[in-house]
């Protein structure tokens, strides 16, 4: 078994500059696959981090790199919040980037989390999910882009320590009871964040410096050392401080 390629680490010294980097990054994949005559189809992260990199890419330089009208977004996750919560991954991302760029409504598609269980919700955007990709269930959608973040946990996406969901293999998108938030995510599986053509997470933070290093270590404990994307080992965008004082024999850029 061949050993794996080492993932692509790059340290930025402050926010600023990891959301430029992220911005940067997120333009270059869109005019890439842009470019190979497909859509770049792109699953935004949750929680904070991606905040400030969805409010640089809705300015200049970065807006109008990207044709927007072949831009199809989606979510690696979601809380099972209404989309007006102040908790919902999509309300972030509509506020800070969504409803600044010329993308259609159409091909916006937040995770569905009203007037249906987690389990129909989760069910309704896998079928979503394919039907964009016009993927048969025996194929695995293959995301230009996935955006990750990182929890104190080592959780990634809605994969928690210790969730059911960690264990699915026959599913692309799964409905996860969070026992220690006692609530309900939706989110991406394993098989579905590991056939993308590339993933990315964003770390900013001193508090989660231990953690990125016992991932980037492969602690099997931790849900994000279980994301391996056949299609080559994910792009680890770190602010220093996340980084951690190990981080002298990683890429350095912009420090
Ligand atoms: C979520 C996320 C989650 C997030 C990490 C980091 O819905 O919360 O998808 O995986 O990326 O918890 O969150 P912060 O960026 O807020 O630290």
């Amino acid at each position: 078994m061949s050993a794996r390629a080492q993932p692509a680490i790059v340290i930025m010294p402050d926010p600023t500059g990891l959301a430029h980097e992220g911005a940067q990054r997120f333009v270059d994949a869109a005019v890439s696959a842009v470019g190979e005559g497909r859509p770049f189809r792109v699953a935004l992260s949750g929680g904070s981090t991606p905040k400030a990199l969805f409010e640089t890419l809705a300015h200049e330089p970065y807006r109008s790199q990207i044709d927007w009208t072949q831009v199809e977004v989606f979510f690696s996750d979601e809380r099972f919040v209404p989309a007006d919560s102040p908790d919902s991954n999509y309300g972030m991302a509509r506020a800070a980037l969504l409803k600044h760029v010329p993308i259609s409504e159409l091909l916006v598609h937040a995770i569905p989390t009203v007037n249906l269980t987690p389990y129909e919700a989760a069910s309704l955007y896998a079928s979503t999910i394919r039907r964009a990709f016009q993927a048969a269930d025996s194929v695995l959608p293959s995301f230009d882009l996935i955006m990750l973040g990182l929890g104190p946990d080592g959780h990634t996406a809605s994969l928690f320590p210790g969730s059911e969901a960690l264990n699915i293999q026959d599913q692309i998108v799964a409905a996860n009871y969070v026992a220690k938030l006692d609530s309900w995510r939706i989110t991406f599986t394993y098989p579905l964040l590991n056939a993308a053509r590339c993933v990315t997470f964003l770390v900013q933070g001193a508090e989660k410096a231990e953690k990125v290093q016992q991932v980037l270590r492969g602690d099997s404990n931790l849900p994000a050392a279980g994301v391996h994307p056949t299609a080559g080992e994910p792009v680890w965008l770190l602010e220093q401080a996340a980084a951690g004082p190990e981080a002298s024999d990683m890429v350095r850029k912009g420090t």
